[in-house]
This record gives structure tokens, sequence and C-alpha cells, in this order.
């Protein structure tokens, strides 16, 4: 994970917050950012990490590397990451179906087994049921956390337990639970980590007891969890690989259809 914040974002790191489907729009449109700015990260957040972040997604998706399945990414944002997937596709003859805004799909390429559906999930949903009425493979990546901000986690939750196939597979990653950093950051580890990585010989700051209005905590990962297993659909949460940038405070919400 990155060893020391830039002294530009310790300052620069809030713009980054709670961001929106709209300001994604706005930011995919904004020629002075970079690919990984577009998607709300700082570069050096990404910039080193997609391959071991896929290589994750891989080790917890492990139909996509069947051959010929159907295969659908929400919120892919203008990365590497979304391409790796579009390769993968390609390789494993799998029909891939990509849904984001059309400012962040623009910025993706074209190709024959890809479609595109621009909107925001889940009220697009009859045109993702239109591609194809029930997925192998579902990825929802980094993004939970900015439906919480400006939509409804739970017919997030509803609409993609119907979308997924039986016997199919969905990533819900790279979820920041406030919860788990609190956990974190009360550590020795944690108060090391914070020590190092912001250049200060202060503390963290951890304030328990607090409600923390726009942030997914353990009640909403566990609510989650409860609600997809009462769905008929096994759920488990899982830690990310010890070399992905923020394996700290974040986990993944992997979905299996029985
Ligand atoms: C933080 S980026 C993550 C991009 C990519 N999954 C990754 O991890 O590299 C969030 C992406 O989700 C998209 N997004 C946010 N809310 C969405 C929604 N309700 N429906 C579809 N896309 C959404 C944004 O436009 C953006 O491309």
């Amino acid at each position: 994970m990155p060893t020391r914040l830039k002294r530009s974002d310790r300052k620069g790191g809030k713009r980054f917050d709670r961001l929106s489907y709209a300001d994604f729009r706005r930011m995919a449109r904004d020629a002075k950012l970079s690919k990984y700015e577009k998607i709300g990260f700082p570069d050096h957040y990404r910039a080193d990490y997609e391959k071991a972040i896929f290589r994750d997604i891989l080790l917890k998706l492990p139909k996509l590397l069947a051959k010929r399945q159907v295969v659908l990414d929400i919120g892919p944002g203008c990365s590497d990451l979304p391409r790796m997937l579009i390769d993968l596709c390609r390789r494993q003859e799998h029909r891939l179906v990509l849904v984001d805004s059309m400012e962040m799909l623009d910025l993706l390429p074209e190709a024959p087994f890809l479609t595109k559906v621009s909107g925001k999930y889940p009220g697009n949903a009859k045109a993702i049921v239109r591609a194809s009425r029930q997925y192998d493979v579902m990825l929802c990546y980094s993004v939970l956390h900015h439906v919480f901000v400006d939509g409804n986690i739970w017919s997030f939750l509803d609409r993609s337990l119907a979308l997924l196939g039986a016997g199919g597979q969905m990533l819900i990653g790279d979820v920041p639970n406030v919860s788990k950093r609190r956990r974190f950051f009360s550590s020795d580890a944690g108060i090391a980590f914070h020590r190092s990585f912001m250049g200060t010989a202060d503390d963290p700051t951890v304030r328990f007891n607090v409600a923390t209005p726009g942030e997914i905590d353990d009640a909403a990962v566990l609510g989650l969890l409860l609600r997809a297993r009462n769905a008929g659909v096994d759920a488990y949460l899982v830690p990310q690989a010890p070399d992905l940038p923020m394996a700290n405070r974040r986990e993944d919400l992997l979905l299996r259809k029985p």
C-alpha cells in the first residue's frame, strides 16, 4: 500500500470524499484530471496497484476464468481495471455489459462482445435486462459507498440479486467500512501506519459512539449480508489481499447464488 501520503494530497484528499454519480459524470469530462482522478482516486492509490486489485478480483470471481460467461460490471470507471476486464472477456469469449454514465463509458474502448448501458444503476435495470436476463458474474468495485451517498443500497442489492443467475457470483468490492477503519486506527499497527503515512508524531483521531452520516459501517455491511442470505443467496464478508492500497479499512462482500 502507499507508504507515505504526498504533501499535496494531505490537503487535497478531501476533494475525493462523498462523490455522487453526478460528480463522476462531471469528473469524466474534466480533461485536467488523470484517469485515476476521474474515478475519485489520487494517482498513487491506483497507478501501481490495479494489477494486484485485478488478481484479487479473479480469486474471488473464479467464473471469470471459465469460458463463455455473461458478465456485468456496474460502475467500471475509466482506468486500467475495466480494460483488464475487457481483455479477459475477449480471451475467455465472455459477453460483457458495462453500466456507468455515458461520459465514463465513452472513455472505454468498444468491442463486438461488449454492450454499454448508460445511466444510474439500479434505475436503468430494464436496459440491463434487455442486454441479458441473467448474469453469471457481476462485479461492482469501489462503487457501493457512492450509492450509499446518493442512492438506495437496499434496492441496489435487491436488483442485483435478481440479475444474478443460478450458480452466479457477484463481488461488491472495495467497500470502505468506518467501523473497520476505527478498529484499525485504534490498534498499535494502525497508529504506526497513521504516523508513517501522514508524516506526523500525532495519533490518529478515532471517535466511537458517534453517528457517521453518509458512511458505511458494520451495521450496513452486515445488514446487506443478512438480506442477501434471507433472499436465498450465500453471502460472505471477505478481506482484501494485503497488498491492496486500502486493505486495512476496506472489505469485500461476496455473493454466490446456489
Ligand atoms: C470509484 S469509481 C470505481 C471505478 C471502477 N469500478 C474501479 O474500481 O476502478 C466509481 C464508478 O462508479 C460509477 N457509479 C457511481 N454510482 C453509480 C451508479 N449508481 N450507477 C452506475 N455507475 C455508478 C461512477 O461513475 C464511477 O465510474
